[in-house]
């Protein structure tokens, strides 16, 4: 088999056979098929896409590329869940205890990240002596003992998406719904959990800008789940404006706090309560979206969520008291009030453009040997839809240098008002199965 006859395939709009991808992928593995190789059928699929076959056989090849964890040695079933990612979300920080606390067991590794602000892994990082770096038998181990574990994502797990990932951020392949699919969900079947449910991002601080782009990565990466033996559900979510109130690690991680007892922004929470219900439903702790509800209730109202946290958070080292009391999380040197000086119904609150704002405060990676400071980063007051007044307060921002006028002038882009009142959108748009 010749890598170039392959390329030639794919360019000419032809399906390529399990055997053809397979090759593929044992040639970026073991370095003999070189990148100017795979970056041109990287570009390839891209333009003349790939059928449901050819996007399951290219995520197995990827997921048994390197390590597939056998989690078989903990009892019952053990769920997974993937957010494609948007700006201020920390919905694993607060969902992963609320179900494990209702019995779910959850084996997560996750990732830091580029971007506005860090992944799951650095939020977590920002709480004192927090262990991401833990040993496959250790993490398997938790999981057995408390029901839950966040860790980082081990070195040898899916090495065919790092190679393919790094070739296709600088060569402008990564939006292509095959490529993203195989690449996420080759991740998530090399986790080895039974159950995924995928959180799947529109809007302006999203990999995919609309419902029907979201769906359609949503329903592939469905398929791929169930054709290799997974019971895989997605939510369509809406990310036109940040995720509950905070952007910024040591924020978000107090934000997944106060959610996890109760309190919290009103669609953070409603997505936490959505997804839990799911999860508990695909883990057949419940048998219905109600009783899951209620029970996910049950476990905040009675602090058992909380105290989940905690021991997760103990059991990896972290400093338990920085969860009893959040003002012992990092702290930046300044909070500043952003005042409003417009008066109306804030019709948008543009997700990216305040992402990039928090990353500009040094809450995000722009290079991946960039620092992150844990403490800075914005903690909104005002929604979309809310009234505001000319002179209230719009956002507290958490910062270690002067505001410059710059920042400013680029924040205040970011809200945009209307006369009339704007109906709120539900933040769960869609579920399929
Ligand atoms: N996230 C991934 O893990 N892979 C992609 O290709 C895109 C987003």
């Amino acid at each position: 088999m010749r890598i170039v006859d392959i390329i030639e395939k794919k360019k000419d709009k032809k399906e390529l056979s399990d055997e053809e991808i397979q090759f593929w992928i044992d040639g970026v593995v073991d370095g003999s098929i070189k990148d100017y190789q795979t970056s041109a059928l990287l570009m390839a699929i891209v333009l003349n896409g790939m059928n449901d076959r050819e996007t399951t056989k290219l995520a197995h090849a990827m997921m048994k590329s390197g390590d597939v964890l056998d989690l078989s040695s903990i009892e019952g079933i053990k769920a997974d869940k993937h957010s494609t990612g948007g700006v201020g979300d920390k919905t694993t920080l607060a969902l992963s205890p609320m179900v494990a606390s209702c019995g779910v067991k959850i084996a997560k590794m996750s990732g830091r990240a580029l971007g506005h602000t860090g992944g799951t892994i650095d939020k977590l990082e920002s709480i004192q002596g927090f262990r991401t770096d833990i040993s496959q038998e250790d993490f398997i181990k938790q999981v057995r003992e408390i029901g839950l574990a966040l860790v980082g994502q081990s070195g040898h797990l899916v090495p065919a998406d790092k190679k393919l990932y790094a070739l296709r951020d600088v060569t402008a392949t990564v939006d292509s719904i095959p490529l993203i699919a195989s690449s996420i969900m080759s991740k998530k079947l090399a986790s080895g959990s039974d159950t995924i449910l995928l959180d799947v991002k529109y809007g302006e601080g999203a990999f995919m800008s609309t419902v029907s782009d979201a769906r359609k990565l949503a329903e592939t990466m469905i398929k791929i789940g169930k054709a290799l033996g997974r019971n895989t559900m997605a939510i369509i979510t809406d990310m036109n404006q940040p995720l509950g109130n905070t952007i910024g690690n040591a924020l978000e991680v107090r934000e997944a706090i106060e959610t996890v007892r109760g309190h919290g922004a009103e669609d953070f929470k409603e997505l936490c309560m959505g997804a839990g219900e799911i999860i508990l439903v695909q883990a057949k702790v419940a048998k219905t979206k109600e009783e899951a509800r209620s029970l996910l209730e049950d476990a905040i109202n009675s602090g058992r969520a909380f105290e989940k946290l905690k021991e997760m958070v103990a059991y990896q080292k972290g400093n338990v008291n920085q969860i009893e009391n959040p003002d012992l999380l990092p702290k930046a040197k300044y909070v500043s009030e952003i005042k409003s000086k417009e008066e109306g119904y804030l019709a948008d609150i543009h997700a990216l453009g305040l992402g990039l704002c928090a990353m500009k405060l040094g809450a995000g990676r722009k290079k991946k040997e960039d620092e992150i400071n844990y403490a800075v980063g914005l903690d909104l007051k005002k929604k979309r839809g809310d009234f505001v007044k000319k002179g209230e307060t719009l956002c507290l921002v958490h910062h270690d240098y002067p505001l410059e006028d710059d920042w400013l002038n680029d924040f205040y882009a970011c809200f945009s008002y209307a006369d009339k009142k704007i109906e709120k959108r539900p933040i769960i748009e869609e579920i399929i199965s």
